[in-house]
């Protein structure tokens, strides 16, 4: 997303808020990482109406974006406008503060409890997936070939459609101005905060969503990752379209997913709805989404065991060339 200027009157707002110690101290730890109103009330020691106070300010102030995920409201330091203003204050700050130095040591260890919450998520999945994974190429493998199928060119706006426990975004994050994660489960979303963190990719953005809805404008996202996800759709066509539409012109979805199979019992144990795709049929969703297939190829399975899987990559590009922009072709509104 374009950075914009602060008028006048929005600087003198933002400064204003946050101009008052408990408003800083919660900016600081948001710099750090999206934080949840009982997170912020853990590592400040203070009551949940007088944090939500807080946040409130900073949120109209436009400092601080909020999100809602289930129950739950997440709270990040926003990238535009005013906030730009507040990010070189943070950083000029003294860490050694004995205010900055225990919350960061409070929200460390709050990081902790939600790694250790997001283990024994897994630990309870481990078998199933482990099972799933010795179907096919070896994870290393696959990401290699998502790296070559997208080549050099570089990303402004990266989006992970069924990020799951972020993978992908630990792949392709770093490599993208913005980078966001949808996923319609709030245990995965939990997992893939854990997983961003401890790999210190923390504006990296996470959104709870659904795939046949998400929650974008049009025309955001020069790159879209939607890895083994459409196997578990009703609709995976529809997803496509949803996907292609939040394309600025020339962007890419990149397709992980499997090659037709007849492994039938993956629907019983794994939730499965569609037993694979062949490139006919994916080539044929992405003309009707209003993209080409720029790529496709498949990752034979390992030599030698039963009930094997292919996995397979395919590569859906934007019709609409930079210059094209807003000048979108007739069906594609621009937002
Ligand atoms: C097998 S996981 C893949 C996760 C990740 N892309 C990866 O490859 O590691 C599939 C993910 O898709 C998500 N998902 C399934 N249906 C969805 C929907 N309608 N909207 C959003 N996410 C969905 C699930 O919650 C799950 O996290």
């Amino acid at each position: 997303m374009e950075a914009t200027h602060a008028s006048f009157s929005e600087a003198l707002e933002a400064l204003k808020a946050a101009a008052e110690e408990t408003r800083l101290r919660i900016l600081a730890l948001l710099a750090q990482g999206e934080l949840s109103v009982s997170d912020l009330t853990e590592i400040l020691g203070q009551s949940q109406p007088r944090i939500s106070r807080h946040l409130k300010l900073l949120v109209e102030a436009e400092l601080v974006e909020r999100h809602r995920e289930g129950a739950w409201a997440f709270f990040r330091l926003a990238e535009t406008g005013a906030a730009r203003l507040i990010r070189p204050v943070i950083e000029t700050l003294d860490r050694d503060d004995p205010h900055l130095f225990a919350d960061r040591t409070r929200l460390a260890a709050v990081r902790r409890q939600r790694a250790q919450a997001a283990q024994s998520f897994f630990a309870r999945l481990a078998p199933q997936w482990d099972r799933l994974r010795s179907l096919h190429a070896p994870e290393a493998v696959v990401e290699a070939a998502v790296l070559e199928a997208l080549g050099g060119k570089p990303v402004r706006n990266l989006l992970d459609l069924g990020t799951g426990t972020g993978r992908m975004l630990q792949l392709l994050g770093s490599r993208a101005i913005r980078a966001v994660g949808l996923d319609a489960s709030h245990a995965m979303l939990s997992v893939a905060r854990a997983n961003l963190e401890k790999a210190g990719l923390t504006r990296i953005e996470l959104r709870q969503g659904d795939i046949y809805a998400p929650p974008f404008p049009r025309n955001t996202f020069d790159l879209i990752v939607v890895h083994q996800v459409l196997h578990y759709l009703d609709d995976p066509a529809r997803a496509l379209r949803e996907a292609a539409q939040l394309l600025c012109p020339g962007g890419r979805v990149l397709i992980v997913d499997f090659a037709p199979h007849n492994l039938e019992f993956l629907r019983e144990t794994q939730a499965h709805r569609r037993l694979g795709f062949s490139t006919e049929q994916m080539k044929a969703w992405l003309t009707e989404a209003g993209l080409d297939c720029a790529c496709a190829r498949e990752i034979a399975p390992p030599q030698g065991g039963e009930n094997q899987l292919t996995v397979s990559l395919w590569l859906g590009e934007d019709r609409r060339t930079l210059t094209d922009w807003p000048l979108a072709a007739p069906n594609r509104e621009v937002a």
